[in-house]
């Protein structure tokens, strides 16, 4: 059985509240594929509610924390100690397009390190939890990364710039490098639920740039939890601020790094 913190188990409740009515609205998004406009308005409202539910739900049990929010942005609470970094959908697209990979991401930050993380796809009823040196654990499951060390044998996930968003070249560089070296890479759009895979063994490295905090917060500490290491793209711990992520086993990290920089 995991061990979950106070803190853990309170994210656990309202993810688990949010994501009820995410599966209801899930649900109801194949009738309004068909539609002209599409689901846009739809899951615009569905995204704002779910961060509703998790802030109201976080901040009555936790009050005073902090919380740094896709849509709302930074909430600065009278606690300064601790924050919450929330990512309401990740994989919005998919959400929207009917496509079940997208996950409710939330993480705790003490005093600026990552102590609970929890990555939940309500559709697949997957719940990822982590707590800082307690391990990561799928459901009831202790996870551990997957051991391969060869390039050749491994499978990469990461994500593509999209809607002419900067580094377009740079991830073709880096693509092409990727699949001339490795078994093959997947796109699945969703980074908080490539880091959680990642650190389930499904895949064997996950990179990307131009990420938001509340895109990889939680799944960085999955990661380690697992056993993982987890940089940016200079091998440094700079992920939270500059948004680029390379996480992989530790035979792996470096060659990975290497490959990514043109360096083999
Ligand atoms: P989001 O669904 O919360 O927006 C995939 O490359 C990552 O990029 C996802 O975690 C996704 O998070 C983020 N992203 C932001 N805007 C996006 C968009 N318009 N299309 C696809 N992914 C987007
Ligand atoms: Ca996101």
């Amino acid at each position: 059985m995991p061990y979950l913190s106070p803190a853990l188990n309170v994210m656990i409740a309202a993810a688990r509240k949010a994501g009820r009515a995410l599966i209801r609205d899930f649900g109801e998004l194949e009738n309004l594929q068909i539609s002209k406009k599409g689901p846009a308005d739809f899951v615009t409202t569905a995204d704002s509610r779910t961060e509703r539910v998790l802030v109201e739900e976080l901040s009555r049990t936790r009050p005073g924390y902090g919380f740094l929010v896709e849509e709302g942005g930074a909430i600065e609470g009278k606690d300064k100690t601790h924050r919450f970094i929330i990512d309401p959908i990740d994989g919005t697209s998919n959400f929207m397009h009917g496509i079940p990979q997208f996950a409710i991401s939330i993480a705790l930050e003490r005093e600026g390190h990552l102590v609970s993380a929890l990555v939940f796809n309500p559709v697949t009823d997957e719940m990822y939890v982590a707590e800082k040196g307690h391990g990561a654990y799928l459901n009831d499951r202790r996870l551990r990364v997957a051991g391969r060390k060869s390039l050749s044998d491994i499978l990469v996930a990461s994500g593509a710039p999209f809607l002419g968003k900067d580094g377009r070249e740079e991830f073709l560089t880096e693509l092409d490098a990727v699949i001339g070296a490795t078994a093959g890479m997947r796109r699945f759009g969703s980074a908080s639920l490539d880091l959680a895979w990642m650190a389930s063994g499904r895949f064997d490295a996950f990179w990307e740039r131009n990420l938001k905090p509340w895109d990889i917060a939680a799944g960085i500490l999955l990661v380690r939890e697992a056993g993982g290491v987890v940089t940016d793209l200079d091998g440094r711990d700079g992920m939270m601020d500059c948004g680029n992520i390379l996480a992989a086993n530790d035979a792996l990290h470096k060659q990975l790094l290497d490959l990514l920089r043109g360096k083999s």
